[in-house]
């Protein structure tokens, strides 16, 4: 699965994409969360990029292209990825469609999370995301409770608030959006990747909505090393038949080997053959019934 999430602020890019990445395995790339986690270890690409995140503008494409490739290099992003907020603009778009066609990876699918820009700045002043196991929530419409525990197995988060979720940024970032961001809609629109979901309702109810409009698409292929944890553990995941993954010699001794197979295809037509040679002599006249017909009159 390479997908991009395309939607403004508070669409609910991030909430649904760490439920995509629970359910199919595919990373989250959130170029958010890579500046972010570039200003909080004061990295210099992280203090060139500060300026422009607080005031709720786009940082220049050079930083998170750079940040993007290191990202989609790693391993675990080699068989699919989630990109939640990147690209941003044309510029990124052309960037990433040449990244990805020199690693042969083209994208599947571009999905729209569309909401009514009308209910955006209350979701992004209610959020709050855990600084210990990084779950995204919102003090108005889905606080935390028994069935989203943190890294402790408790309900006890560790809720902060991002500086940029203040009414006046939000107000930048929505503006942004549309001037830069938006674009890329009809972008994707014309290459016939655009699929669009309808974002509002319950959290639950867009994630069925983006799991159906995804469906179609590869899950992400596990990386080798858990490839090999799950054939330790017996089975290879590749969706083959159970009879094509057990070994030559133990499908000859069940009888389910190609050549077992042709063997029993062969006696089910001599069979066959049999039964209708049998059916036809059945139905031929005998001697005696010959003789007994009436003569006719000479
Ligand atoms: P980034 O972190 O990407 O922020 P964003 O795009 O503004 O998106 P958000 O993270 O605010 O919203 P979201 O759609 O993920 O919503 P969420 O799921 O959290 O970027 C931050 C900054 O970094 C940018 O301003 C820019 O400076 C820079 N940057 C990032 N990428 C860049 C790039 N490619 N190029 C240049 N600069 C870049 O949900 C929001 C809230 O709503 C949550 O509280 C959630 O619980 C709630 N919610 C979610 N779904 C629902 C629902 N169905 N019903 C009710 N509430 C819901």
């Amino acid at each position: 699965m390479r997908i991009v999430l395309l939607g403004a602020p508070g669409s609910g890019k991030g909430t649904q994409a760490q439920r995509l990445t629970r359910l199919r395995g595919a990373p989250q790339v959130s170029s958010g969360d890579l500046l972010r986690d570039a200003v909080a270890r004061g990295t210099e690409l992280g203090l060139r990029a500060k300026a422009a995140m607080d005031a709720g503008e786009l940082v220049s494409d050079e930083l998170v292209l750079a940040l993007i490739r290191e990202r989609l290099g790693r391993p675990d992003a080699l068989h699919g990825f989630i990109l939640d907020g990147f690209p941003r603009n044309i510029a990124q778009a052309e960037a990433l469609q040449r990244m990805l066609a020199s690693l042969g990876q083209p994208l599947d699918a571009v999905v729209l999370m569309d909401v009514d820009p009308a209910v955006l700045s209350k979701r992004l002043t209610g959020r709050r995301n855990c600084a210990r196991c990084g779950r995204v929530f919102n003090i108005h419409t889905s606080p935390p409770d028994a069935s989203t525990p943190c890294v402790d197995g408790t309900p006890n988060h560790d809720l902060r608030q991002r500086p940029d979720d203040n009414e006046e940024t939000i107000g930048n970032r929505l503006e942004v959006y549309a001037a830069q961001t938006r674009p890329l809609i009809d972008h994707y629109r014309d290459r016939g990747l655009l699929r669009v979901v309808d974002a509002q309702g319950e959290v639950d109810e867009v994630f069925a909505r983006l799991e159906a409009a995804v469906g179609a698409t590869r899950p992400a292929r596990p990386h080798r090393g858990a490839r090999r944890r799950s054939a330790a553990k017996g089975s290879r995941g590749t969706g083959r038949a159970k009879s094509a993954r057990r070994s030559p010699l133990r499908r000859k001794k069940q009888g389910t080997g190609p050549k077992a197979k042709a063997q029993k295809a062969k006696s089910k037509a001599r069979t066959a053959a049999k039964a209708r040679r049998s059916r036809a002599v059945a139905k031929r006249p005998t001697k005696r019934t010959r003789q007994s017909r009436p003569r006719r009159p000479k």
